[in-house]
C-alpha cells in the first residue's frame, strides 16, 4: 500500500491571530521532518498571520470553507480567489457543522468542491452519518450518497487533489469514536465506491480520513487500520500537547 497518512487540524471557530499564531509555531517546531502530511485550518481571520508562520515547513494552510462563487454579491461569504491569494492549498468542505447547522446540501458542497480543484487547491470533502441514520441501518447508504454527489462531475486527474474524510457526526467533540473496526468498515466501504466511481487504482490511492473524537489515546489503533489513512482532529487540533502526539503516532 503506497498510501501517505495524513493528518489534519481543523480549529473550527477558535483562536484569535495571536493564539492561531503561536499553536502554529509550536507545530512547526515539533513536526519540522515528520513524517507524514500535515495540515492546519485555523479560522478565516487568522489564516494570513497562520500562514506566515507554516510557510515553507511540511506543514499546509488549510481553510474550513469558501463560497460556492468566486466573487460577486455574496455577504458574508469568502471566495476560494481569496482564499488561494492568502497562501491556502486546501479546503475542508463538507464538514457536518456546515451540512447540519447551516444546511448545506450535497449540490451546493458539489459546486464548491468543483470550484475549489478548478482553482488547483486540493478538497478535505467531509462524509459522515448522523446517529439516527447509523441507528437505522443506514452509514452505508448515507456516505454513499453523499460522497458519489459531492465528486458529481470531478474528473480522474482531479480526484488526486481529493481526500474524503469520514466524520461519523455522533463522534464529533462527544467523545465517542466510533471502533477502529467499525470506522475502517465505512472506509472500506467508501474505497469501493470509489472504485465503482473511477476505478480500483483510484480506490487504492485515495487517502480517507477518519474524523471524531481522535485523540493521542485512540490515534495508533485508528491508523493501525488498513484503510484509515490518517485523521481529521478537531479538539485536540487546538493544543499542541494534543495534537503532536496524534500527528506523530507509532
Ligand atoms: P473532534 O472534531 O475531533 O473535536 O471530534 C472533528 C471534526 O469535526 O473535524
Amino acid at each position: 500500500m503506497s498510501r501517505n497518512y495524513y493528518i489534519a487540524g481543523n480549529w473550527k471557530m477558535h483562536k484569535t491571530r495571536a493564539e492561531a499564531a503561536e499553536l502554529a509555531k509550536a507545530l512547526a517546531a515539533q513536526l519540522k521532518g515528520g513524517k507524514h502530511k500535515y495540515l492546519v485550518a485555523p479560522s478565516f481571520t487568522s489564516l494570513e498571520a497562520v500562514g506566515a508562520v507554516v510557510k515553507g515547513t511540511n506543514i499546509l494552510l488549510g481553510a474550513q470553507n469558501c463560497a460556492p462563487e468566486e466573487q460577486g454579491a455574496h455577504t458574508g461569504e469568502v471566495s476560494v480567489l481569496q482564499l488561494k491569494d492568502l497562501g491556502v492549498q486546501a479546503v475542508i468542505l463538507g464538514h457536518s457543522e456546515r451540512r447540519h447547522i447551516y444546511k448545506e446540501d450535497d449540490a451546493l458542497i458539489n459546486k464548491k468542491v468543483k470550484l475549489v480543484l478548478q482553482h488547483g487547491l486540493e478538497v478535505i470533502l467531509c462524509v459522515g452519518e448522523l446517529l439516527e441514520e447509523r441507528e437505522a441501518g443506514r452509514a452505508e447508504a448515507v456516505c454513499e450518497t453523499q460522497t458519489v454527489k459531492g465528486l458529481e462531475g470531478v474528473s480522474a486527474a482531479d480526484l488526486g487533489r481529493v481526500t474524503i474524510a469520514y466524520e461519523p457526526v455522533w463522534a464529533i467533540g462527544t467523545g465517542k469514536t466510533a471502533t477502529p473496526e467499525d470506522a475502517d468498515a465505512i472506509h472500506a466501504y467508501i474505497r469501493k465506491v470509489i472504485g465503482k466511481l473511477y476505478g480500483p487504482a483510484a480506490a487504492e490511492q485515495m487517502i480517507i480520513q477518519y474524523g471524531g473524537s481522535v485523540k493521542p489515546e485512540n490515534a495508533a489503533q485508528l491508523m493501525a487500520k488498513e484503510n484509515i489513512d490518517g485523521a481529521l482532529v478537531g479538539g485536540a487540533a487546538l493544543k499542541a500537547e494534543t495534537f503532536v502526539p496524534i500527528a506523530q503516532f507509532s
